[in-house]
């Protein structure tokens, strides 16, 4: 459902992805392991249409959809959970909501736009309990909850989720990936990319693994939990 093929991307001095293919099945969870500076916020970006790959083609059933820029990316069904969270902190957790909602708010669309805070709030209960809290008062955890339920007020069909875990504590980061192997199992398409290996192979059904700009290692996630190249790539080779 979501192919990536022969990936290049640049910051203007030569490539930093050298021809990345990816297969992300439709309602899986999908990994991308990698360590510090091996790509995997570029892979996001591209994916995301916030960078426009120097060769290369995302596609989303069956269309390609690099270069698009980002809007149109998030209505073609594809949210960013950005890397450091990024929540808007002077704002309030239910504004924070709505500006994932925006396209459908635009509209005037108020029954998607609850249909999916709904969803939201059933999902993660502890944000219903601060909605008129500024974002930047959360704990860790609840930004990133925050964070990727601003993603799922778009109604996407994938889930893009870059380094979800990261700063969190252990029982945060397991409630996170349970949340997200949840939202796989009602048929949404989840793309991770974390340099925590194995609590996010543990959760996930397939995963590749990047250095440098490349695909070192594809695979079951069961199979690639146990593998030695992977708890390498995790300490940083
Ligand atoms: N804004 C940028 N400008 C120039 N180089 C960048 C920029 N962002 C990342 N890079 C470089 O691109 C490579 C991949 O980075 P990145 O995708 O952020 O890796 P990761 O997310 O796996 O840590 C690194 O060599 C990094 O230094
Ligand atoms: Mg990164």
């Amino acid at each position: 459902m979501l192919e990536v093929r022969d990936l290049h991307a640049s910051y203007g001095h030569g490539d930093v992805l050298h021809g990345l293919n990816l297969h992300i099945g439709e309602g899986s969870v999908t990994a991308l392991i990698g360590a510090n500076g091996a790509g995997k916020s570029t892979v996001m970006r591209t994916i995301s249409g916030l960078m426009k790959p120097t060769r290369g083609a995302v596609l989303h059933m069956g269309q390609d959809i690099s270069g698009l820029g980002a809007e149109r990316v998030v209505r073609r069904g594809l949210a960013l959970v950005p890397e450091g969270r990024k929540v808007f902190a002077p704002l309030t957790v239910a504004e924070n909501l709505e500006m994932g909602a925006f396209q459908y708010l635009i509209k005037r669309d108020t029954t998607r736009y609850q249909a999916q805070l709904a969803f939201v709030l059933e999902l993660f209960p502890k944000l219903k309990e601060r909605m008129d809290q500024a974002a930047g008062t959360l704990s860790g955890g609840e930004q990133q909850m925050l964070a990727i339920g601003r993603a799922l007020m778009s109604a996407p069909k994938v889930l893009l989720l870059d380094e979800p875990s990261m700063g969190l504590a252990p029982l945060i980061v397991k409630q996170i990936f349970e949340a997200l192997v949840a939202l796989a199992s009602q048929n949404l398409t989840v793309f991770i990319c974390e340099q925590n290996s194995e609590i996010t192979l543990r959760h996930a059904d397939y995963g590749y693994v990047i250095e440098s700009g490349r695909l070192v290692l594809s695979g079951k996630a069961e199979e690639l939990v146990a593998d030695a190249r992977v708890k390498e790539a995790y300490l940083g080779g």
